[in-house]
């Protein structure tokens, strides 16, 4: 072998470029970076044959004297940081004063900048890392920089550069995820020529509207939501909605975008039933913590971070998430349906034009309505006549307010009523007389009812689906008694592969209130059933619920329990068809909006659909 030498600057930095520098967003994303630092509040992204021709970023931030312009390509030259300590507590997305470096050793850079007090801009080029031109030249305060033909001197690299329609769609992506971060800063930006967007006002409802459809800001719940350790701010989709969509979620810490399984997956939980599967969840999550409790320098391209404590951080996030997810008002709006159809994809970018209003960060959307707000609204709008429980009476209760305490009201509401009482009416209650009561059934399918800002309507099967997988969940986890005996007990003959399953969930069937024996080699005698089975179908309700658990087993791999509330619910519920009496409709509004999750049943279908006065005055030209 030969002696060890060192390598010469140009080598060490084409190295590292192979790291950092992967491909033309590569770049991009470290010139935004650089521009943000900067302090710009406006940023100009040109990208010229999908990026290999040209990349430039204009900013109109701090710029640079003389000095810092020809270091800046130098490798391990930053202004970020000055010692090792200050890696501990970084507040800026670049701190290894190496991407410059990197991108200047594989393509042709130039630099053009100007501090404000400058009289001039001064001009520099390189090649391949070399100095090959230096000069005054007019220009604006701030920088702007231009990588053109990159990769020229590794042609290695170059042809492996995937086609111009996937490099795209990488920088498309990359600059959507800061645009989406940085609302305060304008964005511009211009591919070959053509300008694909130019958001001038911080409205991020027209951001997110531009990128994913239009409505499409609607129909999502602002989170903001806060601890000791960490702040959650952002975006989520509401379940029973969204189809799968790849590339969907965003997250970031201190506004910096990452890729992180481990949120990933507690936000898939935190979702949990509410996802059909395999669903993916749109989520655009802001998390603040502590800058000496993450570790940036972890990944090349920057894009993973290490927590200090991956555990304690889940821990925060995920009750956080849960309980937003929760609490929200998850039910669609008429109209967005369309929206979410109509994902838009890069390539149908349309000339955008601007509304000139401006928010700041703080107050980009109005938080979501919660469950409870729509719970009054209906009773108040509904039920004129009757008081409000005394639960919900008690004080105003909100997501943020009661953060780490059971919401009492809530709470109180889930045990009030015995769940027989469905299909009997409720008896226990001041009697709205019928004229007052602004509750309707339609086609005898689906509930409609007067809230205050419109009406809304529910699908009278998954409303109950949704009742009673709740409660099969509670009766099966906590051992509560619920079973009634049959006054004579019912001989069901089973075939071999039912008896097959009946023997599988026999323990969870008994947990669930079926009191059942075998009899003979594949018969089973009912001797009690659930208080909610109904009247009736004790016969086939058994080979009902083995069928949809088959089923169940097969498709969504569910775990035991999980699947048998699932088919007991779906088989149990009362289906559409059935005629119900007003009394019948209170209470099963009543125990749906009981239920953790009025909105989505447990098969991720929506339970309420509102439409507003407001989209009605619409429809019919009023407004
Ligand atoms: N657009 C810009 N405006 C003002 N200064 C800039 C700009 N881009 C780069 N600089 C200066 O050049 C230095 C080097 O930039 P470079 O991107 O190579 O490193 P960095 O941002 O410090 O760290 P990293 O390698 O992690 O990105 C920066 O520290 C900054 O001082
Ligand atoms: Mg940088």
């Amino acid at each position: 072998m030969q002696k060890i030498a060192r390598l010469p600057d140009a080598v060490a930095n084409r190295i590292s470029a192979g790291e950092v520098v992967q491909r033309p967003s590569s770049v991009v994303k470290e010139l935004v970076e650089n521009a943000i630092d900067a302090g710009a509040t406006r940023i100009v992204v040109a990208v010229k044959d999908a990026g290999k021709e040209l990349v430039q970023v204009l900013d109109n931030g701090c710029g640079m004297g003389a000095d810092d312009a020809h270091l800046c390509v130098e490798r391990f030259a930053t202004s970020k940081i000055t010692s090792a300590d200050d890696l501990e507590r970084l507040d800026t997305l670049g701190f290894r004063g190496e991407a410059l470096a990197s991108i200047a050793s594989v393509a042709h850079f130039e630099l053009k900048t100007r501090r404000i007090d400058d009289e001039a801009g001064l001009l520099l080029r390189f090649e391949g890392g070399d100095l090959q031109e230096e000069r005054p030249c007019p220009a604006e305060q701030g920088t702007s920089v231009s990588v053109r033909n990159l990769f020229y001197n590794v042609p290695a690299r170059r042809k492996f550069l995937k086609t111009n329609a996937t490099e795209f769609k990488h920088i498309y992506e990359s600059v959507k995820a800061q645009v989406l971060a940085y609302p305060e800063i304008q964005w511009k930006m211009v591919s070959d020529d053509e300008q694909l967007f130019d958001f001038r006002s911080s409205d991020m409802h027209e951001r997110l509207d531009f990128f994913y459809g239009e409505g499409f800001s609607e129909s999502l719940v602002e989170l903001r939501e806060e601890n000791d350790f960490l702040t959650l701010f952002g975006y989520v989709a509401k379940p029973g909605m969204l189809k799968r969509q790849k590339n969907d979620q965003l997250f970031y810490i201190n506004r910096r975008v990452i890729q992180n399984r481990m949120l990933q997956q507690a936000l898939q939980q935190a979702y949990g039933e509410l996802l059909v599967e395999r669903q993916v969840p749109f989520a655009l999550l802001f998390l603040g913590l502590d800058t000496e409790k993450v570790d940036v320098n972890v990944h090349p391209a920057k894009l993973e971070v290490k927590f200090d404590d991956d555990r304690s951080v889940r821990n925060m996030f995920y009750p956080l998430l849960k309980r937003a997810v929760r609490l929200q008002d998850f039910s669609p709006d008429v109209g967005i349906g369309e929206g979410f159809q109509r994902m838009k994809q890069y390539e149908d970018i349309q000339l955008h034009h601007h509304s000139s209003k401006k928010l700041g960060f703080q107050d980009i959307a109005s938080p979501a309505s919660t469950t409870d707000e729509l719970y009054r609204s209906y009773r108040s709008a509904s039920l004129p006549s009757l008081p409000l429980p005394p639960s919900l009476l008690a004080g105003e209760s909100s997501a943020q307010g009661a953060l780490f305490h059971e919401e009492p009201a809530r709470e109180l509401r889930r045990s009030t009523q015995p769940e027989a009482t469905l299909l009997q009416g409720d008896d226990s209650r001041p009697d709205a007389s019928s004229e007052d009561a602004k509750i309707w059934q339609l086609h005898n399918k689906y509930i409609i009812c007067q809230i205050k800002t419109g009406m809304m309507v529910i699908d009278q099967h998954v409303a109950h689906e949704r009742v009673l997988y709740e409660r099969a969940v509670e009766v099966m986890d906590n051992n509560v008694p619920n079973s009634q005996q049959l006054l004579f007990p019912q001989k069901v003959e089973l075939k071999t592969w039912e008896f097959e399953i009946f023997q599988e969930i026999r323990d969870e069937l008994g947990r669930l209130g079926f009191s059942l024996r075998p009899f003979g080699s594949t018969s089973v005698m009912i001797e009690g059933i659930p208080q909610d089975v109904r009247n009736g179908s004790e016969g086939y309700i058994l080979q009902d619920m083995i069928d949809e658990y088959r089923q169940n087993a097969a498709k969504l791999k569910l775990e035991k329990r999980e699947n048998l509330a699932k088919s007991y619910s779906c088989r149990n519920a009362i289906m559409a068809g059935q005629k119900l009496s007003l009394e019948e409709m209170r209470s099963l509004i009543d125990r749906l909006f009981a239920t953790r999750m009025p909105y989505v049943c447990p098969h991720g279908r929506p339970v309420i659909i509102k439409i507003s006065l407001d989209q009605l005055d619409r429809m019919f030209g009023r407004k």
